[in-house]
């Protein structure tokens, strides 16, 4: 059962007659890597990193980044090799076997949906301050989920309600997939570059601010024991929601012209610009204002615009704050397209419904498929902190990460011949150090988040197991070639 795996010259030539079009380049792939990157993390879980880690976030941003650093190697091997969309599902399919590959599929509902929820909630936080600044402040009830617990003013906690602007960006960001890919593909170019001259503005504005005596002491927390979810290694298990997205360039592998050559660039370009920058805004933030747990830092939902507020830079922390208002719904944008091409696959391979794989007519784009995720992000978003499910995306990031470099490995053993326009180097090193990476990163996340990630598994079990297996394209081909 289920471990029935999809030819490879079989998963290519179904895409040759897909029904997408190739229409993006290289800058289309980097611009949509950064696009997906640069977001949340940097602009809003830098706070959270602060209060498990103090200043030795700094060694989380750098773990965090080399894991990923690693893995985006091997994405390109496999990206590279088999340019269709659907990413480490469809790969798992081709080496690991279906049930491995909707167990991966399943995870990635995690790092899509679940990050397009955290990125919402991101950017209500950022929004609500904006707001607040300027006197316009909405109730708690309306600016928090039920699941937040908020400190007051006073010192005393309370939990939100219903987190309104949250819910409505994720529903407006629905409106705009469903319109097509290429307006919101010219749309994130333009978003990228206003989050990059916001996160330069903040390195320009902080660094001089630099005392090296905030970084004293430097890991209050220590760097962690695995289930804990605190320090160096805890923050370095959240922080790295910051760097995911990279791989949602091989998502958009169906849609790329000369993938070969494209997509290496576009994975490990994105990766590269965004590591640059988050390591300078992190040092400059520690920096400027400390970093210890439950300081100031730690504290604030628009940590980026309340340094600069900090340091006296009203104004222009005023300016980074409107930055990340226009520019993180570009996150939620291309998170939730990535979801909605890695359901379209899921489904056009028989293990989720038909309806699911239905293009619009008129709009060529999927659009059952993109009303259903966008409802469910909705719905995140409006109930569920932005801690909380950013951790969550981690974990089945982590585990479809972890899954991809197996697979790699796996291929090059059993296929050493097939044809790798990118071959990622000594993997025999890289591979082994990639999955142990994704590993060490998966036990330091919070014991309560690895047992919402095995309940998630766990009704994936159950999903396969009644209707998947039960309606998979490839198993009825196979059952059709052995009756004739
Ligand atoms: N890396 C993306 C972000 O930080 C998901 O928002």
């Amino acid at each position: 059962m289920g471990w029935r795996v999809k030819p490879l010259d079989d998963i290519m030539a179904a895409a040759e007659n897909g029904s997408l079009k190739r229409s993006l380049g290289a800058f289309d792939l980097t611009m949509l890597g950064i696009g997906v990157v640069i977001g949340t993390g940097i602009f809003v879980l830098t706070s959270i990193a602060a209060e498990k880690a103090g200043p030795g976030m700094l060694f989380s941003f750098i773990i965090a980044g080399l894991v990923c650093f690693l893995t985006a190697l091997i994405y390109a091997e496999i990206a590279s090799m088999v340019p269709v969309s659907g990413s480490a599902y469809t790969y798992s399919y081709a080496v690991l076997g279906e049930w491995v590959a909707w167990m991966v599929g399943w995870a990635l509902i995690l790092e899509y949906a679940v990050a397009a929820g955290a990125v919402s909630v991101g950017w209500a936080g950022y929004i609500n301050g904006f707001l607040n600044s300027n006197g316009w402040s909405l109730p708690l009830a309306l600016t928090a989920g039920p699941a937040d617990t908020v400190t007051l003013a006073d010192g005393t906690a309370a939990s939100g309600g219903f987190n309104l602007l949250a819910f409505l960006i994720a529903l407006f960001i629905t409106a705009m997939l469903l319109i097509g890919t290429t307006a919101s593909a010219r749309l994130t170019t333009v978003l990228v570059l206003v989050k990059i001259t916001a996160l330069t503005s903040f390195i320009v504005l902080a660094m001089p601010a630099v005392n090296m005596d905030n970084f004293v002491p430097l890991t209050p927390n220590g760097w962690g024991t695995p289930l804990s979810g605190i320090g160096v290694l805890g923050a370095a298990a959240s922080i790295f929601f910051a760097f995911i997205g990279f791989d949602a360039v091989s998502t958009a592998a169906e849609e790329t012209r000369n993938p070969d050559r494209n997509i290496p660039i576009g994975l490990i370009g994105s990766l590269g610009v965004c590591t640059v920058f988050y390591l300078l805004v992190a040092f400059a933030a520690v920096g400027a204002v400390g970093a210890q747990p439950g300081g100031v830092l730690s504290q604030s939902k628009e940590p980026l615009a309340f340094i600069l507020r900090e340091l006296g830079f009203g104004t222009m922390g005023n300016w980074v704050a409107a930055a990340a208002v226009l520019a993180l719904p570009s996150v939620i944008l291309m998170m939730m397209y990535g979801q909605t091409r890695i359901l379209f696959s899921m489904s056009r391979d028989g293990l989720l419904p038909e309806v699911l794989s239905r293009v619009h007519p008129r709009l060529q784009t999927p659009h059952v498929v993109t009303l259903a995720t966008g409802l469910a992000v909705s719905f995140f978003a409006a109930v569920f902190p932005v801690g909380m499910l950013a951790d969550l995306t981690n974990s089945g990031t982590l585990f479809a990460f972890f899954m991809v470099g197996v697979g790699v490995m796996i291929l090059r053993r059993r296929e050493p011949n097939r044809r790798r326009p990118f071959r990622a180097p000594m993997i025999w090193v890289i591979g082994p150090l990639a999955v142990s990476g994704c590993a060490m990163l998966f036990i330091s996340l919070g014991l309560y988040t690895i047992q919402l990630f095995i309940g998630w598994a766990l009704i994936g079990i159950g999903v396969y197991w009644f209707y998947g297996r039960r309606h998979s394209v490839l198993a009825r081909l196979i059952y059709e070639h052995k009756t004739p």
